[in-house]
């Protein structure tokens, strides 16, 4: 749970150590254990004007919140069928309001790495060190999965093109506690994705567990789906287990060894 500070009113100059304390601590106990702001939001005092907002162009309904009954996948494909770039792209997501992760979020996160890489990497959402950062893959499952690929001598930061990667994930924003995103907000940001896999334009995919594999395949299951190539936007892809899955379960390593020597021998006969 996200914590923030207080505004009790008046309250904000009265405090002594005593009581800010003794707040804190209910806040703990309600199960808040990160603060995101500053400043707290009173969201009773926020103007509901946007909901009536008349919603006549893009731009009009992209500013709109959550609760408007836009429908909101409709409005990403539409957005996201108009960029030319990944500049754009990027920006289009930074506008984007109506995926309500993006309020308890601190950053966008775009993509890292060299978008002339032969190799695109699709993960599932920022975690909490992602957010932080701004930049996917950066927590341990992150350096687990730099660690995997410099095995087979690909790296987010090689200044060649042949031996870079480069890594997103279906959804820019950390759903809170890392819970599982919803099919709504797959939907929501799948246009999205597309959109950027078509401008990156990469001869391989690589799947990243189970998220990856239902919003790119429409299929879970990635103990079965592991190992084996399939097609995705066209593109030979490689579900893979999750490098946070092999952090818990380091057996698996093996099979995930196989995964990548089979992308290896991929990239060498293309
Ligand atoms: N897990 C993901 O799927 N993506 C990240 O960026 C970090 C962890």
């Amino acid at each position: 749970m996200i914590g923030a500070g207080f505004t009790l009113a008046g309250m904000e100059s009265e405090l002594d150590f005593h009581s800010a304390k003794a707040l804190l601590e209910w806040q703990v106990e309600l199960g808040a254990d990160e603060a995101i702001c500053e400043q707290p939001v009173n969201r009773y005092e926020l103007p509901d004007t946007v909901v009536k907002k008349p919603v006549a162009n893009v731009a009009a309904i992209a500013d709109a919140p959550a609760d408007t009954g836009v429908d909101a996948a409709a409005l990403a494909r539409q957005i996201a069928g108009g960029v030319a770039d990944l500049g754009a792209l990027k920006q289009a997501l930074e506008d984007f309001e109506l995926c309500e992760l993006k309020r308890g979020a601190k950053s966008t996160v775009f993509a890292d790495g060299n978008p002339d890489a032969r190799v695109m990497i699709i993960g599932e959402a920022p975690g909490r060190d992602e957010d932080i950062q701004g930049l996917p893959f950066v927590g341990r499952a992150g350096q687990l999965l730099d660690k995997m690929f410099g095995a087979i001598g690909l790296s987010r930061d090689a200044p060649d093109s042949a031996a870079c990667i480069y890594i997103t994930n279906i959804l820019p924003w950390r759903p809170p506690q890392n819970r599982e995103p919803t099919p709504d907000e797959i939907a929501m940001l799948l246009p999205f994705v597309k959109k950027h896999v078509e401008l990156v334009k990469p001869d391989l995919l690589v799947l990243m567990g189970n998220t990856s594999c239902q919003a790119m395949l429409g299929r879970k299951g990635i103990t079965r789906l592991r190992g084996n190539w399939v097609s995705a936007l066209g593109l030979p892809a490689m579900p893979m287990f999750h490098p946070a899955y092999l952090l818990r379960n380091p057996i698996a390593k093996r099979e995930a060894w196989h995964d990548l020597l089979m992308l290896q021998a991929k990239l060498r006969e293309k």
